[in-house]
């Protein structure tokens, strides 16, 4: 019954997420199993999510609130924006598919640096639309003068991945001024600041200040990942309201489950924890960096909670080594030698080295 389907959706791949801990354990036979593959925080959501949620659940029996209403005006009053400046979706990917649904004609283009987060080529796709992937400088870090050079007059939306998702490298301010002076008003940028919350890079742009200056600046950002959000599925967008109305129509009545509000509300308000997480993850990533230093491993410094580094290996049998040792890392970025792992917990990093000192001491 294929056959049945859109033709350009029988090209798509299916999204094939990091290994979930549950099913490493259950083919593996392993008891402890570490999960460092899918950029999610080290120490889960605030305890006063917990508590709001044990409340929230008995009332699951009715809709929520599909505005999010608390929700968007807390958000508003954080961010200092309008609330009808606020976008809310079922996690930020559903937002990137939300781009595609409302922005891209068939034969518009999108444009994307690669390496990068690879929702934005697929959802392009879907629409019929031509994603136009430009790969990262030497440096690890997107080209914006190459990505400049693929804009024409059919480009509607250019993503700009910053942190980017996989090497962690950040545009910086200046960087990203000079684009936007050249970018055309015909054109969306998404900016999607995922990682927002790790950098320390003091040249790092932040997003929003775009969104008051330019029409055509969308802002993505997510409860996923220093939140700890991500089994919730809850993301926003940030940008003017011309473009949030657009994101509005079609998106499902419902597309933000009332548990992820509720959970939302509560860990925003619950910055120290935030302030927990940015602390360890700055001691964490100086930890790794000085370990792939001790084995002679090479790694691209990060601004997130992930780190890029090179196995001087297969990464796909890295991988799998990895994997039998209890650790899940992540792969197939394109990099024949490079793997990420995200920055955990003393205890989760340190198993990590150990599994990978023991894989690298193996004959290959
Ligand atoms: C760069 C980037 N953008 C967006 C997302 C999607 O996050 P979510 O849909 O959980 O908000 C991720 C998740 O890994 C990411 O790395």
């Amino acid at each position: 019954m294929s056959r049945l389907a859109r033709k350009n959706i029988l090209d798509l791949a299916v999204y094939r997420p990091g290994k979930p801990i549950e099913e490493v354990q259950r083919e593996l036979g392993l008891t402890e199993v570490i999960k460092l593959a899918s950029n999610e925080n080290a120490l889960g959501p605030s305890p006063a999510v917990i508590g709001v949620l044990k409340g929230a659940v008995a009332a699951v029996h009715y809709y929520p609130d599909g505005s999010c209403y608390r929700l968007r005006e807390a958000l508003a009053g954080f961010l200092g924006v309008d609330p009808a400046e606020i976008h809310l979706g079922n996690g930020s990917n559903e937002i990137v598919q939300q781009l595609s649904l409302a922005f891209l004609e068939p034969g518009d283009e999108a444009v994307m640096p690669v390496p990068s987060f690879p929702r934005y080529e697929p959802l392009a796709r879907m629409m019929n639309a031509v994603p136009r992937e430009v790969p990262l400088d030497e440096n690890y870090t997107l080209d914006l003068e190459a990505m400049a050079a693929v804009v024409n007059r059919r480009t509607k939306l250019v993503y700009i991945c910053n942190p980017n998702n996989p090497t962690g490298t950040v545009v910086r301010k200046p960087e990203l001024d000079r684009f936007l002076e050249i970018l055309p008003e015909h054109c969306l940028l998404v900016l999607d600041e995922a990682y927002f919350e790790y950098v320390e890079d003091p040249a790092y742009p932040n997003g929003i200040d775009y969104v008051r200056t330019r029409p055509n600046v969308v802002v993505l950002r997510t409860f996923s990942k220093i939140y700890g959000l991500a089994g919730l599925r809850i993301g926003y967008a940030v940008a003017r309201r011309e473009i949030v109305d657009c994101l509005e129509r079609v998106r499902e009545p419902f597309n933000v489950n009332s548990l992820a509000q509720e959970a939302a509300l509560t860990a925003l308000r619950d910055q120290d924890h935030v302030a927990a997480l940015q602390a360890l993850n700055r001691t964490e990533k100086t930890y790794l960096y000085e370990e792939f230093s001790r084995l002679g491993l090479d790694f691209v410094p990060t601004e997130a909670n992930f780190i890029l580094f090179d196995a001087g290996r297969d990464e796909k049998q890295i991988f799998q080594q990895m994997l039998r040792r209890g650790v899940i890392i992540r792969g197939g970025f394109g990099y024949p030698t490079k793997l990420r792992v995200t920055i955990g917990t003393r205890y989760q990093n340190e198993r990590f080295i150990q599994a990978l000192e023991s894989v690298l001491g193996e004959d290959e």
